[in-house]
């Protein structure tokens, strides 16, 4: 059990979410229509909990190595838990084999807690991934991708889904043909981040194209990509043509992404210091929940107040405390401080404390 809230903001919690209209996409239901995108290291139970807490209507794990499931590795065993009190999570697969995809699927299914859907990775373009002809290097050959969707389908009971890059280069963009395809092999949705596997983080998201193909699919297609504004996500939700959209980066700057999605100009909500410690306590409960290694805890939170305050004053000089902090007490205990210290900033400067920030942030990842 984690501890609750405080009254104010789990009223504001309560209040937007309230706004959030669950949605069905083929065989898989969602609480709301924005989705955690998968992230290694991030998307494991802990804060896919934290996300769902905040508004986040259904999301996907990190990717998992399909051979690192059939051999039973112990670390990747633990990377497939899902916690009992989660909803509407996907789990990831990679690998460059159908029938071992297809083994692996099978044990994902025959989980205690099995997830509502199985994904697969069909978009990153991580050297380490690509070079064994997993990720997007799949999306290459696209005429071997029937084979590839079909021995895994006919493996599970589970739905099963698929997210893509847009091509692997501008001169071959072929995810209509790989919607196609998902379509004819039984695919419940593809979720489309809209860059080439080449760019791999660099210039733009491609929404144009992602719309595109949404408006032209015969499947339910989940757009991806740069959304990190919620003025610019409420536009996106009342005009796409896409199913739903997923958040990666977005919220872990500013993990109320997801609610003040669904803020109107009229609201008088706004999230203050102490809601961002309470956030990141709730995190530090669920990992310990999960994982007895202190190590591993520390680093989470370390990465993660990093993340999020980005754009804070006094972030920089913050960060650089938070990494030469000596053990988890001293850690927390600054934590505590910077936060007191942006109560007061607050108090003396009005709502002010947290910059929009553009530029580039997290320029890498596995799809
Ligand atoms: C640190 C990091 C790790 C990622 N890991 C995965 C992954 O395991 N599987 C996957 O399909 N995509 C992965 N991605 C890609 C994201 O799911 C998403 O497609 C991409 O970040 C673009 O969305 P965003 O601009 O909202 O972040 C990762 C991205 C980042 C930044």
């Amino acid at each position: 059990m984690v501890s609750a809230f405080s009254p104010d903001l789990q009223n504001k919690i309560d209040t937007l979410m309230a706004r959030r209209k669950s949605i069905t996409l083929g065989r898989v239901s969602f609480d709301g229509p924005l989705l955690v995108a998968p992230m290694s290291a991030i998307t494991s139970a802990p804060y896919r909990m934290l996300m769902q807490d905040l508004g986040a209507g259904g999301s996907i794990s990190e990717l998992i190595s399909c051979h690192g499931i059939n051999y039973k590795g112990v670390k990747t065993l633990h990377m497939l838990s899902i916690a009992a009190e989660e909803r509407n999570v996907g789990i990831q697969l990679f690998g460059e084999d159908p029938e071992a995809m297809a083994l692996a699927a099978k044990r994902v299914e025959a989980l205690e807690h099995p997830p509502k859907f199985i994904d697969i990775n069909m978009g990153c373009p991580v050297r380490k991934v690509v070079s064994k002809g997993a990720g997007s290097a799949l999306l290459r050959a696209p005429e071997k991708l029937g084979t590839f969707f079909s021995t895994m389908r006919k493996a599970i009971q589970l739905p099963l889904t698929v997210k893509i890059r847009t091509g692997q280069n501008e001169e071959s963009i072929n995810a209509p043909e790989v919607v196609r395809i998902a379509h004819e092999e039984g695919l419940e949705f593809v979720s489309i981040h809209g860059r080439t596997s080449v760019q791999q983080y660099r210039g733009k998201a491609n929404w144009e194209l992602i719309e595109k193909v949404a408006q032209e699919a015969p499947l339910p297609i989940i757009g991806n990509g740069d959304l990190q504004a919620p003025e610019e996500i409420r536009k996106r939700l009342n005009a796409t043509h896409c199913k739903a959209l997923m958040l990666g980066r977005g919220p872990l700057r500013s993990p109320f992404l997801f609610l003040e999605s669904y803020l109107t100009p009229e609201d008088k909500i706004f999230f203050t210091p102490g809601d961002y410690f309470q956030v990141l306590s709730r995190y530090r409960q669920y990992l310990e929940a999960y994982t007895p290694i202190a190590r591993v805890i520390e680093t989470q939170i370390k990465k993660h107040v990093v993340w999020m305050v980005a754009g804070m004053p006094g972030a920089s000089q913050f960060r650089s405390q938070v990494f030469a902090s000596a053990d988890f007490p001293s850690l927390w205990a600054l934590i505590i401080q910077y936060m007191e210290g942006l109560t007061a900033h607050l108090q003396q400067h009005g709502e002010g404390f947290r910059e929009a920030l553009d530029g580039d942030f997290m320029e890498g990842g596995h799809g």
